[in-house]
């Protein structure tokens, strides 16, 4: 049986990511439009409800029809909050001298004293509302590991995680993310590449490998190393890249053929050019700008150069303890002045590039996957004007009510 789905607009990209430049000419908007789709959970058909061979749809009056978003930037599964952290930022204390030894470590003991029905139990709530946000699909990161059985650990809680998350999940290996107390940084950088990297890619544990560099954090040697390792494991690298300060890490990235360089609150001018002339997709982290009331990064440059941007929530307990995407469309928007349908590619078909989810994720055409949302509103424009409110009527997984209103 065919079921069918109708609304006063339609909006999505008209191809799969990834998708480069200002204008986000590729979005299709449909007044009004409607989709279909098989027991199978596949897209059958997308345009006007006049299209529709003998089926009636369910109508939507004044709602929106858009892809799923993807979230393709988070640091679940952890354990536990640190809003003291933020609190202590508010009155000068900086990320940077929180990082280095103090809030990731954290997060690391919290992890490690949790049981693993404990760790599971936080989480689950995270992705339920994630999805109530409208998030069909989403990365998972291991990072608060920080030795060589307690990051397997972690991936492979992200695995369980996802095997029992209604939406799609990848688990990234963010194998170099804080040095491990009473080890150094080059000892750490070994075990990861020589130890952690290949012992992760044969359990299968995880879908990239990941690389925080920052002077607080790895070097551009390291994230060379580790490229390495992700390269002989088959794996695609990723890197945090130019966080807190200039490290020339998104060119690194961009010529080490890496997936994504994500922040990049200082990239340089080099580093944009890298990334618009590349296949290095760059992922824009806005809530985790606003929360550390970082410098924003320059966003009409990265598209004016080609780039391929895709837009993220980070969710972490240090820097943004955020779970919504329509929260990260409404900051980057504000904040970066991406214009709404710029950011719906983004968060969708770009997003879902990124995880290597494309083109049966992120975005509503015949033979992708029945991940839509419902929501409030005249188009895509109502999700960055209305900061806060979740605009999310519907959620549809994989063609089933997955969350609704
Ligand atoms: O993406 N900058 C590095 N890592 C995370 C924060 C991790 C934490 O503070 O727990 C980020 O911002
Ligand atoms: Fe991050």
């Amino acid at each position: 049986m065919e079921r069918a789905i109708a609304a006063s607009t339609l909006v999505t990209p008209r191809a799969p990511g990834p998708l480069r430049g200002p204008g986000a000419p590729d979005v299709l908007e449909l007044r009004p439009g409607a989709v279909t789709w098989d027991e199978a959970g596949t897209i059958t058909y997308v345009g006007p409800p006049e299209g529709l061979a003998g089926i009636e749809p369910e109508w939507f009056e004044g709602c929106t029809l858009a892809p799923g978003f993807v979230d393709p930037h988070t640091h679940l599964p952890f354990l536990g909050w640190r809003a003291d952290e933020f609190e202590a930022r508010l009155s000068g204390t900086t990320y940077r001298d929180q990082a280095g030894g103090g809030g990731i470590r954290r997060s690391a003991r919290m992890l490690a004293r949790a049981s693993d029905e404990e760790v599971l139990a936080f989480c689950r709530p995270l992705l339920r509302e994630m999805l109530a946000h409208g998030t069909t699909a989403l990365e998972l990161k291991t990072g608060y590991g920080l030795s060589v059985e307690a990051e397997l650990r972690q991936a492979r809680l992200a695995r369980r995680l996802a095997a029992e998350a209604p939406q799609t999940c990848t688990v990234t290996l963010l194998a170099c993310h804080a040095v491990p107390e009473g080890l150094d940084r080059a000892a750490w950088v070994r075990a990861a590449c020589d130890e952690l990297i290949p012992a992760a890619a044969a359990e299968g544990l995880v879908d990239a490998v990941d690389v925080w560099v920052e002077d607080v954090a790895f070097s551009l040697e390291d994230l060379e190393a580790v490229g390495a390792a992700a390269a002989e494991a088959g794996l695609p690298l990723r890197c945090h890249a130019d966080q807190l300060g200039p490290s020339g890490a998104a060119e690194a990235a961009a010529a080490l053929g890496a997936r994504s360089a994500d922040h990049l609150n200082h990239v340089s001018p080099a580093g944009i050019a890298a990334l618009g002339r590349g296949g290095t997709a760059a992922v824009l982290l806005p809530t985790a700008t606003l929360l550390l009331r970082a410098t924003p990064p320059d966003v009409p440059a990265l598209l004016e150069a080609g780039a391929v941007v895709a837009l993220a929530t980070d969710c972490n307990p240090g820097t943004s303890p955020v779970v919504s995407m329509p929260e990260a469309v409404a900051i980057a928007c504000a904040l970066y002045g991406l214009a709404p349908n710029e950011a719906l590619v983004a968060a969708t078909a770009n997003a879902a590039w990124v995880l290597g989810l494309a083109p049966a994720h992120g975005r509503l055409a015949p033979g992708a996957r029945a991940d839509l949302l419902v929501l409030e509103g005249d188009g895509f424009r109502h999700v960055p004007y209305r900061p806060g409110h979740d605009p999310v009527i519907r959620t549809v997984v994989g063609g089933e009510v997955a969350w609704e209103r």
